[in-house]
């Protein structure tokens, strides 16, 4: 395949600014002077018109879209045989403050390799599918990669639909209020590859300079929430040793989390992202705490001990203080390593490019880990400006955007050639 055939940096970047646009932050907290945030979180009304726009931009390059039962977007673009497709994705739902990268970028630049095959007049073997996957932030609904979780089996749709939003919504209504409970079946399109291109969300190909990290494992998830349920009572006339206070638990809960974290060591790590005290009142002691703990390990088995710590600290806080706590698991995904073929060709594609890569693991939860439970599957990551994500603050410099892409492009033609 012809190495000089480059993607189109101008028009990447201009979608990505089009697509960011949608939900944009005024003034989100950290951003850079002229570089507001994005908020679009899954199933709102930003969300229906960022999938409006993706869509159309889709059925442009001339895809076939099909929805999902889950809102999943799939366009498909034909080969000379009617194979099982290469597919690149990646999502286009954001955290509640988030930049325009994360997620944006995998699907967007999926589009730009369409884009250039169609400029260039070249028909692969294999069909190529482009996907943006449903809430795989999780943060409205809390189960990240729902989407492609129910795309691989994982979860079936009814268990998805049942999922309640943090805002008293409901995955199911919202999927069906924005107009996108689709009708194929999840998984019906069974990839013969999968990529997914996302910026590192993370400091070290900034560090080391390197443009591309070709991604060979991805962590494990564990999400749970916990409520920890104590009495109300009067925050001047409560002796210390009589109360019952579930908002100091909760502390000792999280300050615990992060202990268990330190003494497993290695890659652990451990974030409560959310917490809610009710009545929430200065002068009340608080008769119940929520909160959420995400747990992570490339390890799966120090995962699990964590876990498993974490719970033994929460029985010993149970009794200590006299509050009843419980526990409800919203998810776990354990870690995945990626196909040792699709790696080797994404390598070979950046050689040939004469594009310096790195091998490196994945901290953040993504599809690609789903659908490697499904097909060959593996991701290729760009630098991210000083490791930031998940906040306005996040930045990828249109060459790194660019390389990467084209890293996608020829892995992509690599793939969707092979005869076998
Ligand atoms: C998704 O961005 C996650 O890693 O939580
Ligand atoms: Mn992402
Ligand atoms: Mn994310």
């Amino acid at each position: 395949m012809n190495k000089n055939i480059k993607i189109n940096k101008k028009r990447l970047l201009q979608r990505l600014d089009e697509l960011a646009q949608i939900g944009a932050l005024k003034d989100g907290a950290d951003a850079p002077p002229g570089f507001g945030g994005v908020s679009r979180l899954a199933l709102t009304d930003a969300d229906k018109q960022a999938r409006d726009l993706t869509i159309s931009w889709m059925k442009d390059l001339g895809l076939s879209v099909q929805i999902d039962q889950v809102g999943n977007i799939i366009g498909l673009r034909p080969g000379e045989e009617e194979l099982p497709p290469v597919m690149l994705g990646s999502h286009i739902d954001t955290v509640t403050v988030a930049g325009r990268y994360d997620g944006n970028y995998g699907v967007l630049a999926a589009l730009e390799v369409v884009n250039t095959l169609n400029d260039n007049d070249i028909r692969t073997h294999r069909p190529l599918g482009v996907a943006a996957f449903t809430n795989e932030e999780g943060v409205r609904f809390n189960r990240g990669m729902l989407g492609s979780s129910v795309y691989v089996g994982d979860l079936s749709v009814a268990e998805a639909y049942a999922i309640p939003g943090i805002d008293g919504s409901n995955f199911g209504d919202e999927l069906k209020r924005i107009g996108y409970a689709g009708e194929m079946e999840p998984g019906s399109i069974r990839p013969y590859a999968f990529l997914e291109l996302h910026i590192e969300q993370g400091p070290l190909l900034d560090q080391m300079k390197v443009p591309v990290g070709v991604v060979e494992a991805v962590t494990g998830i564990t999400w749970l929430e916990v409520t920890v349920t104590g009495s109300a009572n009067h925050a001047g006339t409560t002796p210390i040793e009589l109360r019952r206070d579930a908002g100091l638990a909760a502390t000792k809960l999280i300050e615990a989390m992060r202990e268990v974290a330190v003494s497993i060591g290695g890659n652990q790590r451990a974030t409560c992202g959310m917490i809610a005290f009710e009545p929430n009142a200065i002068n009340v002691i608080p008769s119940k705490a929520d909160f959420t703990v995400d747990l992570r390990n490339s390890d799966g088995e120090a995962l699990a001990q964590a876990e498993e710590q974490f719970l033994a600290y929460t029985k010993k806080v149970e009794k200590s203080d006299g509050l009843t706590i419980s526990i409800r698991d919203l998810e776990h995904v354990p870690p995945v390593n990626f196909d040792p073929m699709v790696l080797d060709i994404i390598e070979a594609s950046a050689k040939e490019l004469d594009i310096p890569v790195q091998r490196m693991i994945s901290g953040a939860g993504h599809d690609a880990q789903l659908l490697a439970g499904m097909c060959p599957t593996a991701m290729i990551f760009v630098p991210s400006r000083d490791g930031i994500s998940h906040s306005p603050a996040e930045y990828s410099s249109p060459e790194d955007l660019e390389t990467g892409a084209n890293v996608l492009l020829h892995t992509a033609l690599r793939l969707a050639n092979q005869k076998e």
